[in-house]
């Protein structure tokens, strides 16, 4: 049974790419939390760690495109939580390298109230908004 759960009802948006992009954080974060259960050496941990955050990077791009391709009008907050979520994740991943090489357990709390909180919580609201013209947002076809 995977630590972070990909639960269907609760966090498809039905926004395929941002979707895939959902659930591939979610493997990527089971895998960090595996890796360091099974006692892996640092080097793989951290860059599995270094691997979420491209993800994380590269996901809250085109998740902000997409926002802005609908006009979706809390843009701007949704933007500054992001920034915050990336700079949560820079001081646990400082925090890691200073220590023992075990991932702590605010760590995985931080990544579960992102899970939690953010993609069911905030980024529900983008994906209920409607777009407001035909081709806005095709790129991103709703299924
Ligand atoms: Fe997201
Ligand atoms: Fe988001």
């Amino acid at each position: 049974m995977p630590y972070f759960k990909w639960d269907e009802a609760d966090l498809a948006l039905k926004i395929p790419q941002i979707d895939r992009q959902h659930r591939s954080l979610i493997d990527t974060m089971n895998r960090i939390f595996d890796l360091n259960e099974g006692k892996a050496e640092r080097a793989e941990i951290e860059q599995t760690i270094m691997l979420l955050r491209y993800l994380m990077t590269e996901h809250f791009r085109d998740e902000e495109a997409y926002m802005a391709s609908i006009k979706f009008p809390r843009l701007d907050i949704h933007k500054t939580i992001h920034k915050q979520l990336r700079l949560r994740l820079e001081d646990y991943i400082e925090i890691y390298r200073q220590g023992d090489g075990v991932v702590s357990r605010e760590f995985f709390q931080f990544l579960q109230v992102w899970l939690t909180s953010h993609i069911m919580g905030v980024d529900k609201e983008f994906s209920l908004a409607q777009p407001l013209s035909e081709t806005a947002g095709a790129r991103y076809r709703r299924i």
